[in-house]
């Protein structure tokens, strides 16, 4: 029988629609106490800088009432470490390998994309972090610019023969407009979307809680709000979607899928159910089984329903 969780972000098949978010599932093997790293359709790593990087000052998490602002920075112990410590064992326990590329400047995005294409046979997609809230050169800064973000991905597009997945950032007004100026400069998909730019206060000390003063928000709370972001971008391009935010059930991954995404990334429901991934899978194969469809079915399955 064919499988029914089959899906695929344009070229690179998946066994099933359902992957980690970047830095959500420590470098991939810490969890792999807890799950098979196979039962993931792609295990996506934590973004990579250049060189290490050592993030933002504590306090860097806040829980909230739905979710939790984090402003980690990127730490992480750079491209060179990723390569040789990291990469190897992902390759040998994952089916599909996403690396994510972070960095402050042009050049930065330029020589970690390089670096990566370089072992291109342990890689099988980039994934472009054009949209973290937490670093003041960089990040966000590249995703929250239209000309600024394609102009970032035509460089990138020339250093790479590997898939690139530009994973954008939703602290925009017009995010149907980035989403159309990266995919025309090139990316093979667009994961949709980081964090949601937000703050917490300490009342007793009358002082912002992060060091930071403000994260990007994560979790349950966001998941209304990018499954418009999803469902804005599928609307607005032909490439592959991949849908973020705030999954903690099969309700989330079906209404991403409905909504026109081909995969869904699950992020922080990681740290509280290290195996979610597995549940959602049963769920999801269940849930399809029960309907008599395929996740290549619903995919931008609601879409049908909107006359204009
Ligand atoms: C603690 C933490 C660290 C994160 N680190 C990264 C990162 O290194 N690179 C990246 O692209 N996104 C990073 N993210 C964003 C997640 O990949 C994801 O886009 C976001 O958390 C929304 O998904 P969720 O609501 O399912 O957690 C991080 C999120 C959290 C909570």
């Amino acid at each position: 029988m064919s499988n029914i969780l089959a899906a695929a972000v344009g070229a690179v098949a998946l066994e099933n629609p359902l992957m980690n978010a970047s830095g959500t599932f420590g470098s991939g093997k810490e969890y792999a106490d807890f799950i098979d790293l196979r039962e993931l359709g792609a295990v996506v790593g934590k973004s990579v800088t250049p060189r290490p990087t050592r993030g933002n000052p504590p306090p860097r998490l806040v829980e909230t009432a739905a979710g939790m602002l984090n402003a980690i920075g990127l730490q992480n112990e750079g491209v060179d470490y990723f390569l040789r410590e990291l990469l190897p064992e992902l390759r040998a326990r994952a089916r599909v390998v996403v690396a994510n590329v972070a960095g402050q400047s042009e050049d930065d995005y330029a020589e970690v994309t390089r670096r990566l294409s370089a072992a291109s046979e342990k890689i099988d997609a980039l994934e472009i972090n054009i949209s973290c809230p937490n670093v003041k050169c960089g990040g966000m800064a590249f995703g929250t610019d239209a000309s600024a973000a394609a102009q970032l991905t035509a460089r990138l597009r020339a250093e790479t023969a590997l898939p690139l997945w530009v994973k954008l950032s939703p602290n925009v007004t017009d995010l149907a407009a980035i989403a159309r100026a990266v995919e025309q400069a090139g990316a093979d998909a667009l994961v949709v979307a980081n964090t949601f730019l937000g703050m917490a206060i300490d009342i007793e000390k009358r002082r912002p809680i992060l060091a930071n003063v403000t994260g990007g928000l994560s979790g349950a709370a966001i998941h209304p709000l990018a499954l418009r972001c999803v469902w804005q971008v599928a609307g607005a391009v032909k490439c592959p979607v991949i849908g973020c935010g705030g999954v903690t059930g099969i309700r989330e991954v079906i209404g991403f899928l409905l909504a026109g995404a081909t995969a869904v990334q699950v992020g922080m429901r990681h740290f509280s159910e290290p195996a979610v991934i597995r549940r959602l899978t049963g769920e999801l194969r269940a849930w399809c089984e029960a309907h008599q469809t395929t996740v290549r079915d619903l995919v931008g399955g609601a879409r049908n329903s909107i006359k204009n």
